[in-house]
């Protein structure tokens, strides 16, 4: 049996990666650091979590037997104690650290706080790990490590080009930490991670997903003022001010999943993985994709000057952190991930489908009592939009 010492299984990845491990693995313990809430224990959110990821992975019956599997600490990683918590009975005989604990915020860090929780937080993770003198630490990192890079990253030379942002550059400065530890180690870099590939569907959806519900409220916001109806065809005269790139990476919360999983279970061998796939979608099929479903006209993508009105202006205060990774023009080099994994594993792609899908998901399932928003989900295409 190994011992599993994991951060953020009440997050997105964690709890994905928690329920395909232990699915297909009897023969590993894990042993995580959750955070309770006002109301509810770190152990009960752990349980609703892994119950709720069973019944979105479609195996609630495993839910029982992979919870046995799973002991909670509570804490913060800004806020442990290494030393002592390396003392704590539940962590004796720990093997592995699997960090992927985060403040995944995109925007301004005013009070330095995503820089603490992922750069302070992975200098407790590490000391930890060095106490306990683990043989392996999983790091889940981001591809956008490469910040404002324009070209190819690759998986194992990650260079400090700049940043578009303090989550970017506390990733980075972690990751580093991580590969300085002298503890062998593997990271895992996805890119943004979106619903997964059978139906678009996504357990709890970040960062892209605000885009669609803003414009969602902005398109109901119009229709109300000017009286006409929500399911047809609205002129929104907006602009999402950004260059328009080719390399917008898209990543499927199920490949993420099968990845990661796939990955962690290979030998160790101080290696990073860009968990981005080699599929990327463009800005204009993303923006296309979202104004054919929301039937919107008048949108258009450009990183030229926008008319300042008060919705390109409320897009930009609410979005804008958003913005660099519709402009990105970084090619996510895969090597590491095919030599490990092989091709067949890369062999997928969303496509102006798959993306309409997963948009058209997102609202059945986040407004259930939107009548308007259900409708739409549910419609055929009806016509291309005019810009
Ligand atoms: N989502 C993406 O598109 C994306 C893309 C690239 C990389 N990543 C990376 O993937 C990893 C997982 O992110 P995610 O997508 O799963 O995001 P998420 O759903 O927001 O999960 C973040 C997890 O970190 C935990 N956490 C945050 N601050 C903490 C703290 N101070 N102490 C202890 N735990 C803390 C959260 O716990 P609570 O539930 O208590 O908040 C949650 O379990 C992160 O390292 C992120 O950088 C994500």
């Amino acid at each position: 049996m190994e011992k599993i010492f994991l951060t953020g299984i009440t997050g997105l990845v964690g709890s994905a990666f928690v329920v395909a491990l232990l699915r297909e693995r009897q023969d590993y313990e894990i042993v995580c650091l959750a955070r309770k809430t006002a109301v509810k224990s770190a152990q009960q959110r752990t349980e609703e979590i892994i119950r709720d990821e069973c019944k979105f992975d479609g195996c609630p019956e495993l839910a029982d037997r992979i919870l046995k599997s799973v002991k909670v600490i509570e804490g913060d990683v800004t806020t442990i104690d290494p030393e002592e918590l390396a003392k704590n009975p539940l962590l004796s005989g720990t093997t592995i650290i699997f960090h992927c604990a985060a403040d995944v915020n995109l925007g301004k860090d005013p009070t330095g706080r995503t820089y603490r929780i992922n750069y302070n937080g992975t200098v407790n993770m590490v000391k930890l790990a060095q106490l306990l003198k683990v043989k392996e630490f999983h790091y889940v990192g981001t591809a956008y490590i490469a910040g404002k890079l324009v070209g190819t990253a690759f998986e194992n030379m990650p260079i400090d080009n700049g940043f578009n942002n303090p989550y970017e550059e506390s990733k980075f400065k972690a990751e580093m930490l991580v590969r300085n530890s002298g503890i062998p180690f593997t990271i895992y870099r996805p890119a943004i991670i979106t619903g997964r590939r059978s139906d678009g569907r996504i357990r709890k959806p970040l960062a892209f997903y605000r885009i669609l519900e803003f414009l969602g409220k902005l398109k109901s916001h119009y229709c109300t003022k000017h009286k006409i109806d929500h399911t047809g065809w609205a002129n929104l005269q907006i602009n999402f001010a950004a260059v328009p790139s080719e390399h917008v990476y898209f990543v499927p919360i199920d490949y993420v999943q099968e990845a990661i999983t796939a990955l962690f279970q290979q030998p160790v061998n101080n290696q990073a993985y860009h968990i981005t796939g080699e599929s990327p979608l463009s800005t204009h099929q993303i923006e296309n994709s979202i104004c054919r479903v929301l039937r919107l006209d008048g949108t258009t993508v450009n990183g030229g000057p926008v008319a300042e009105t008060m919705d390109n202006k409320l897009m930009a205060r609410f979005l804008g952190d958003l913005f660099p990774y519709f402009s990105s023009d970084i090619i996510f080099d895969q090597s590491n991930v095919r030599k490990a994994l092989g091709d067949k594993i890369l062999d997928w792609e969303y496509g102006q489908k798959g993306l309409e899908t997963l948009i058209r998901s997102f609202y059945k399932d986040y407004f259930p009592n939107v009548e308007w928003l259900q409708t739409l989900a549910n419609a055929p295409l009806d016509r291309e939009p005019h810009c």
